[in-house]
């Protein structure tokens, strides 16, 4: 017989009636299939006994359970389990991630695997080796909140609050409009930008308006993988140039155009995304020009713009370009923190007005509260000195980490000392490879991070992004320690 007794909790205390207490364990165990059909259930007597409850909250509780269909009351012969109850395939959940692949819902959906990526947990007591990530203790809590609380007891804050611009904030795009302007040697307005969730959605957006099956786009030999992935997505042709010290070779690109029709260029100019190199003002020059004779458009991503150790930082392609080619893209995601997601897309208006109509289906509106905080964050000047301030310290980092990786791995690893940003583009020497360095770091507490991600194309390269912005001076000698273990036991013969 089924354990009635031990199968059912009453709780007095709940609002919930005992009869429906009693009725949804029922309807629980009926869907488990502990009760079949058919099976016969104690008559009210006999349950209320059993479970300690008034015979009447017994009787409620059957009449619930046959309204609803789960049970079937034949008279003179008492209460079954409904004969007709279809089997329930029930799905089933786990947070074991094999098991939800092959377990899933019923219905068949279109996975790409090519979206995978790894997804960084650090594990406890784990240090892992990220691809240049700001330092988040250094982020401005307090003042932002102050500036966010301000904001939300504002009288008209309602105003705010309800479906808006699909633009982005008006208050905030004019005053980017005037920083970038003069920040950045731009000549924009607002109508020329639309705020982001950060660059990322910039990139998805330009794809989105530029690409279709078969066009072409070129990016770098290496390339920002996320990029990559976002114009394979749509389908796109990729072709590869070249880099050097000064950034993308735009003669191959020439001779590319001369070739057949382009799309679009994707360039990180500022600081080359993996390998931090910057590209030259010739460079910058021959691509704008290129831009103009052979009609193509200029993704600039320069997602960290900001970050400039041994000079002011260059003037985007975006300040130059008089025709209006390029699409700039940017964000505070790098400079204050990346759970901030306010980006920006600036383009002709004919561009922004359509990237902000596809933007509607995707994502409707940013966050007004947010974008209205670091409206004011930017006007009052704290941006400039949050920015000056983490410089120094990213630059004390920088310095520190390079010499370290100098003095401790001569013959492993080589090395530019980046002008910019918050990772060093790291090659292996090529009797060793990542994998195993990956491998054995584990023993030492260390995670080599998403090494594989830096050659999806084949190149042998051998290097890996190091980011050094996000530890401090201690937690880099750390670093390098457990990194100074793992390369000894990989060397060692
Ligand atoms: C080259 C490059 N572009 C874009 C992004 C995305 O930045 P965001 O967080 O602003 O979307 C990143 C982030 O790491 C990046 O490295």
């Amino acid at each position: 017989m089924f354990p009635y007794k031990t199968s059912f909790k009453i709780d007095r205390k709940k609002s919930q009636a005992l009869y429906l207490q009693l009725a949804n364990q029922f309807i629980e165990i009926i869907k488990e299939r502990k009760l079949l059909p058919e099976t016969k259930l104690p008559g009210s007597r006999v349950l209320s006994e059993l479970l300690n409850v008034h015979r009447k909250t017994i009787v409620a509780c059957y009449e619930e359970l046959s309204l609803q269909g789960w049970v079937e009351s034949i008279p003179k012969k008492g209460t079954f389990v409904n004969s007709k109850l279809p089997k329930l395939h029930q799905q089933v959940f786990s947070i074991d991630k094999e098991f939800i692949s092959k377990k899933t819902a019923s219905f068949t959906f279109y996975k790409n695997d090519d979206l995978q990526r790894k997804n960084f947990k650090p594990k406890d007591g784990f240090m892992y080796l990220n691809d240049g990530i700001s330092d988040t203790r250094l982020t401005p809590t307090e003042d932002l909140a102050r500036t966010y609380r301000r904001i939300c007891s504002r009288n008209l804050v309602y105003k705010e609050m309800s479906y808006g611009s699909i633009f982005g904030n008006e208050k905030l795009r004019t005053t980017l409009a005037n920083y970038l302007n003069n920040t950045r040697g731009l000549n924009i307005e607002k109508d020329n930008i639309l705020i982001t969730r950060g660059s990322q959605m910039g990139i998805f957006l330009s794809a989105k308006l530029l690409l279709k099956k078969d066009d072409t786009i070129i990016v770098g030999a290496t390339n920002y993988v996320s990029a990559d992935i976002t114009f394979l997505q749509r389908e796109a042709n990729l072709v590869r140039v070249s880099l050097d010290e000064n950034g993308l070779l735009t003669d191959e690109i020439e001779k590319i155009c001369k070739q057949k029709s382009i799309k679009a260029v994707y360039v990180t100019s500022h600081h080359h995304h993996p390998t931090t190199v910057t590209l030259s003002a010739e460079r910058r020059i021959h691509l704008l020009n290129l831009s103009y004779t052979y009609n193509f458009a200029i993704i600039e991503d320069d997602y960290d713009y900001d970050f400039n150790y041994n000079h002011s930082p260059i003037l985007p392609l975006a300040s130059h370009d008089i025709n209006g080619n390029v699409i700039y893209i940017g964000s505070v995601c790098k400079t204050v923190a990346p759970v901030f997601r306010i980006g920006y897309l600036i383009a002709s208006k004919e561009f922004v007005n359509e990237a902000a109509n596809q933007r509607r289906f995707i994502d409707r509106q940013g966050d007004a509260l947010l974008e209205l905080t670091f409206e004011d964050f930017i006007k009052s000047g704290d941006l400039d000195r949050h920015i000056n301030k983490v410089m120094k310290v990213y630059k004390v980092r920088r310095d520190l980490f390079c010499s370290l990786l100098k003095d401790n791995f001569l013959d492993i690893f080589s090395f530019d000392v980046p002008k910019g940003g918050m990772a060093v583009w790291v090659k292996l020497n090529k009797k060793y490879s990542w994998d195993n360095i990956a491998k054995i770091s584990k023993k030492y507490f260390l995670d080599i991070g998403d090494w594989q991600s830096y050659d999806k194309v084949g190149l042998g390269h051998n290097a890996i992004r190091i980011g050094f912005a996000t530890y401090n001076n201690e937690e880099i000698y750390e670093l390098i320690k457990r990194l100074h273990k793992t390369i000894k036991e990989v060397t060692k013969v």
